[in-house]
């Protein structure tokens, strides 16, 4: 076995392919045609042939400031030499405190406790508990009901699996968490070229109405949802449709979460979450991906005072909330949040954002009259490209441009036949016209 100090960091040289399984991926395809990445500087990402390729999905929607920001990965090295792990089960060490404490202070007003976790899926599955010991700690313990949506993605763990609505990761699944129901998702064909928000709710969240008059307000706990989905071809919402969960879950007692995995941290405006860019408070906010840029795994739950006090105050003496990982504020995971937002605050990321959302707006609906191209949608620096599928074969098209894409030198996401970008906030406008020519032409050369 080589040694860590024997590992030449940059170089594919000699790799074995066949140990690890990959997640999300095609094993088979992957193996006999292998695409590497060996590093990542900025908005690039070098292929282990040397090849530079511009990334346009910061990752999986993750490197929010770019990639090898040095003053991330230099807190990273200094907290890995002075604490490499610290428990926080009935112990503590400073880093998640102060973590917790800056997180707390870029959230909407009221929402200031933090629980940490260590991926999104991770966060999705601690909101839901923390609905459920909520409401049991109110004495409502009838409340166990969760209702996602369609198309929702909120991450692979059961409770997550449950409550999102994509068909692929729950039949495969047959075990899923009991009493759940789905809102219907917010993307209508009707409505196609959308710039940013849909017009008119249509409707669409009085549908939850439906589901509290069906199963009884005293049976569900919480609805969550991504404020803008993005894992299943960037569903932007209809105006007002956030506000209309606001006002029924408020109205009926029930819990509202706000998935902000992909939309947190600058992605949809100029702030750190898409609740407080559409102005729109739930009680619950998941984070994961650019809490740290994607350096060290770690996620994290952002409670209301009044979540985190009803569990903490109403429970017996001893734990209140009887959940965890041995890793929730991981120092080098807590050192590279510190840093990243602290970057976050001094390159004023977030504006940036919004200062280019128009830009990025014009460059992607240029691509309308690209073949096969029949829907595009956006906001902030998102946007998705939706393709027509190929007969009998849904994906292949989309998978096509993926890897064309690669090859021409730019990082793609697809998702099914839809096409989803989303680059690190320090892209520029020459990169945004950059990608949106790059693309023109693989489109074209996808038949
Ligand atoms: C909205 C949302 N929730 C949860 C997750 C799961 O995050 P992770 O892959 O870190 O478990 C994702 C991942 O893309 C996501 O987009």
């Amino acid at each position: 076995m080589a040694s860590a100090a024997a590992i030449d960091w940059a170089s594919a040289e000699g790799l074995d392919l066949s140990h690890f399984w990959m997640p999300f991926t095609n094993n088979r395809f992957f193996k006999a045609n292998p695409r590497l990445f060996v590093s990542a500087k900025d908005m690039h990402f070098t292929t282990a042939d040397g090849r530079q390729v511009l990334d346009a999905t910061s990752g999986l929607w993750c490197v929010n400031a770019g990639h090898g920001r040095e003053a991330i990965t230099e807190a990273i090295r200094e907290a890995a030499g002075v604490l490499d792990f610290g428990p926080t089960f009935q112990l503590g060490h400073p880093l998640p405190f102060r973590l917790a404490s800056e997180l707390a202070a870029m959230m909407p007003a009221g929402l200031d406790r933090v629980f940490f976790t260590n991926s999104g899926s991770e966060s999705a599955d601690t909101a839901l508990k923390m609905a459920l010991a909520y409401h049991h700690a109110k004495g409502d313990s009838t409340r166990f009901r969760l209702i996602g949506r369609q198309r929702g993605y909120h991450g692979t763990n059961f409770g997550g699996m449950s409550v999102g609505g994509i068909g692929g990761n729950r039949r495969r699944y047959v075990s899923q968490v009991w009493g759940v129901d789905h809102l219907a998702h917010t993307h209508g064909d009707a409505v196609r070229f959308q710039r940013g928000l849909q017009p008119g709710n249509g409707g669409l969240a009085e549908e939850l109405e439906e589901l509290v008059a069906l199963h009884g307000p005293e049976t569900i706990a919480a609805v969550i949802v991504e404020p803008v989905a993005g894992s299943t071809g960037v569903l932007v919402p209809p105006q007002g449709y956030l506000q209309a969960l606001r006002d029924i879950t408020r109205k009926h007692g029930i819990l509202l979460i706000f998935d902000e995995v992909i939309t947190g941290f600058g992605r949809v405006g100029d702030a750190a979450t898409a609740a407080e860019v559409f102005g729109v408070t739930p009680d619950i906010v998941t984070l994961a991906k650019g809490l740290t840029n994607a350096t060290v795994p770690m996620g994290a739950v952002v409670a209301s005072r009044e979540v985190h006090d009803t569990i903490v105050n109403g429970s017996p003496a001893g734990i209140e909330f009887f959940h965890g990982y041995t890793y929730s504020g991981h120092p080098l995971a807590s050192a590279a949040g510190l840093a990243a937002l602290a970057l976050y605050r001094q390159e004023g990321l977030f504006a940036r954002t919004t200062a280019l959302a128009p830009v990025w707006e014009e460059a992607m609906h240029g691509l309308r009259d690209c073949p096969n191209v029949i829907d595009i949608r956006n906001v902030g620096l998102v946007a998705g490209i939706e393709l027509a599928p190929r007969d009998g074969a849904i994906g292949a098209r989309a998978m096509e441009a993926f890897h064309r894409a690669f090859d021409a030198g730019l990082l793609i996401r697809v998702t099914g036949d839809i096409i989803a970008l989303s680059p690190p906030l320090i892209v520029s406008e020459a990169q945004i016209g950059e990608i949106a020519d790059k693309l023109r032409t693989v489109l074209h050369e996808t038949a």
